[in-house]
């Protein structure tokens, strides 16, 4: 290693000139990285007295050395400038100083001329730290203003769900009203009908009984012409074959009316009964017992109950709940098909599950099943407020009820009841939410 050349070429001196005073450290290296020139503001980032670096500098100790940056050795700076032959500027570059505060610098590497690079540092300590400070003020005030404004959407959400729960309950309590009106006024009438048409029957029974003893009678040849004559034109054979089939269905009609007519009282009064301890699963039998004549030969039941707590509710009204949804899950199953029953305890409360083989439920039906008078079945095969009551029901309970998503592994509708243990302390008549 040849010695460093003890002065700087002449020209070069007007470098150190600007320097000399300068707060950035400056020094001028030669290949070797030999330091040829420092100025005071650098012997301050070695730690070590001005005259002892200037006698490691004479005797050609390399500037990492002497002062050592992140970047000294693979990548130089001095070196990439003189390979590039232009200067080179570079932010951030850490470093630490002789008395051990780590640096943060922005150096600058100048190729001169004649295998010599003049290199300045500047600290940018602080201001990298405000900087820092800053950004991370920002990233959590950033942070802190989506949080908030995920906090408004999700409190706008949930006004706008208990707004429309609010307009729910309060088209539910007008249709309650209106149901329980449309039922009271239909009820009288339909007991007209179905209360007397057994009376109408037995008066008819009667009247033929009669008719057909004048028959036995002897009548002129003139009279019995004219009987013949009337016989025919009111049908009279007709009539007599025709009578109790017409009376019977009259009899089917009004049942059916009395029927909806009850439907439509309990959709309308859904608190109507008394609370009572209850035991669910005796209940779940007590309805399977009486769904016997749908079911028996037709649906296989499968039931997995496990013990359930007493729930206090209104027995008979969830009772006719089961039987709502057992009779769907046995329409929907077919003959052939199966009906799975569960029951669980679950969240303070106890949860019955009913499944069925059957087709299910189509999803762009999905939202509209439990809508009073939907149905998919034939005129005169269902009504469509099995559901929509029981989900009444439940409800005024506390509870929930709600068709499972469609699962591939289980083929048919999935209908699942949950209620509390204690029903809600005094439900307001027009209670729709769970
Ligand atoms: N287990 C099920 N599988 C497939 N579809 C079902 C099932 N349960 C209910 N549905 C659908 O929901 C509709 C409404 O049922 P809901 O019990 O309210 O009335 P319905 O059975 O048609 O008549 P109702 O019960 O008044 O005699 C049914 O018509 C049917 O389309
Ligand atoms: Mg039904």
């Amino acid at each position: 290693m040849e010695a460093p050349p003890a002065e700087l070429p002449a020209s070069l001196e007007d470098v150190r000139r600007v320097f000399e005073g300068a707060v950035d450290a400056a020094i001028i290296i030669d290949r070797e990285h030999r330091v040829l020139y420092r100025n005071p503001a650098y012997d301050a980032y070695t730690g070590r007295r001005p005259r002892e670096v200037a006698k490691l500098a004479q005797a050609g100790t390399p500037c990492h050395a002497l002062f050592n940056l992140e970047i000294c050795g693979e990548a130089c700076l001095m070196r990439r400038a003189v390979q590039a032959e232009r200067p080179l500027r570079m932010h951030e570059v850490h470093a630490l100083r002789g008395d051990g505060e780590e640096l943060t610098l922005i150096v600058t590497s100048t190729p001169l001329g004649g295998g010599l690079t003049l290199e300045t540092y500047r600290d940018v300590t602080a201001e990298s730290r405000v900087q820092r400070k800053y950004h991370s003020l920002l990233a959590r005030e950033r942070g802190a203003k989506e949080e908030l404004e995920r906090m408004v959407g999700e409190r706008t959400q949930a006004l706008r769900r208990a707004q429309d729960q609010l307009v729910l309950n309060e088209k539910m309590s007008s249709l309650g009203r209106l149901v329980a009106g449309i039922a009271h006024e239909l009820n009288n009438p339909i007991n007209f009908v179905y209360g007397n048409v057994d009376f109408l029957a037995d008066y008819f029974r009667s009247l033929i009984g009669l008719l057909k003893f004048y028959e036995t009678l002897d009548l002129s040849e003139d009279l019995r012409v004219c009987v013949d004559v009337y016989k025919q034109t009111v049908d009279y054979r007709f009539i007599l074959e025709d009578w109790e089939r017409l009376l019977k269905s009259v009899r089917a009609g009004a049942e059916r009316t009395a029927q909806i007519v009850a439907g439509l009282k309990t959709f309308s009064r859904p608190q109507i009964g008394k609370v009572e301890e209850t035991d669910l699963l005796a209940g779940l039998e007590t309805t399977l017992n009486l769904l016997q004549p749908l079911l028996r030969d037709r649906v296989t039941v499968h039931t997995h109950l496990e013990p359930l707590p007493k729930v206090r509710c209104r027995g008979g009204q969830l009772q006719q709940v089961f039987m709502n949804l057992i009779t769907n899950a046995a329409h929907a199953a077919g003959p052939g098909g199966a009906i799975f029953l569960e029951a669980a305890p679950l969240e303070g409360g106890v949860s019955f599950r009913v499944r069925d083989t059957g087709p299910g439920v189509a999803p762009e039906l999905a939202g509209q099943i439990f809508d009073p008078f939907f149905t998919t079945k034939e005129v005169g095969e269902g009504t469509g407020l099995g559901l929509a009551i029981s989900q009444r029901i439940v409800r005024s309970h506390g509870g929930r009820i709600e068709l499972e998503p469609p699962d591939p592994a289980k083929p048919g509708a999935q209908f699942l009841i949950w209620l509390p243990l204690e029903p809600p302390p005094s439900p307001p008549e027009s209670e729709t939410a769970p």
